[in-house]
């Protein structure tokens, strides 16, 4: 049976990087039923709202969200990636959004924001004991290989054995200002991760490939 359709909530979005991998992303946690999840990358709250507005109604219960995002320009990111007039306004946009769909959610819905680096913030979750903690991972926040790998390599830590880790842009590329430079895109550091992590991680076959998901199977 078809889902029944989101009610427009009034949502400031600029972009969308999202709304296409809704019908993987729906058969996948209804597998995995995630209720605690971890998202790197947030920018303006489109896929976290997604998961609010979608991930308590399907597991009949409240969900925790861990959204870590610098909201700014930093180290990890070349010249460019965004521009100043791409980054205005847009964590704001992100805590109104997140407020409107915490407001309109059917279960009790926590968000917690960690402003700053990724490997600040996955790392204070670790000094905090939250290994194990989370059921899911959305690894979409600096593009960089050095940033993915960093990103993937700590937040694996955290993730639940049997939970699901989701990869943005494993196949991006072509839009850099150096198509040449591959360390600039996320293909090489997914690789090495789950080359190095072959004993552990196993990806989830037979879903498009633009994205790429995996669940963890062992320590
Ligand atoms: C593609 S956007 C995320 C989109 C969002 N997941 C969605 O689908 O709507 C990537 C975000 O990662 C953030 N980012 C990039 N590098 C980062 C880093 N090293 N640490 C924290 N956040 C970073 C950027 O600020 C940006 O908001």
């Amino acid at each position: 049976m078809a889902d029944p359709p989101i009610p427009d909530a009034g949502y400031e979005f600029t972009s969308d990087w999202f709304t296409h991998n809704e019908p993987t992303w729906r058969t996948l946690t209804r597998d995995v039923k995630p209720r605690v999840i971890l998202e790197i990358g947030s920018f303006e709250g489109r896929s976290a709202c997604w998961m609010i507005d979608t991930l308590p109604t399907m597991a009949d219960a409240g969900i925790e969200l861990v959204c870590i995002d610098r909201w700014g320009h930093g180290r990890g990111q070349w010249p460019g990636y965004q521009t100043p007039a791409e980054i205005d306004g847009v964590e704001q946009r992100f805590d109104r959004n997140i407020a409107r769909a915490v407001k309109r959610a059917i279960h009790p819905v926590t968000v917690r924001k960690f402003k700053g680096p990724s490997i600040v913030g996955l790392s204070k979750l670790l000094v905090d004991g939250k290994f194990g903690a989370f059921d899911m991972v959305y690894v979409d926040g600096g593009h960089g290989a050095p940033d993915v790998l960093a990103d993937a390599v700590l937040a694996f830590r955290l993730l639940r054995v049997g939970g699901l880790m989701i990869f943005d842009d494993y196949l991006w590329g072509r839009d850099t200002d150096r198509p040449d430079d591959i360390l600039r895109t996320p293909k090489p550091a997914i690789d090495a991760f789950l080359n190095v992590h072959w004993h552990a991680m196993r990806i989830v076959a037979g879903k498009p490939i633009y994205q790429l998901y995996a669940r963890k199977i062992a320590e």
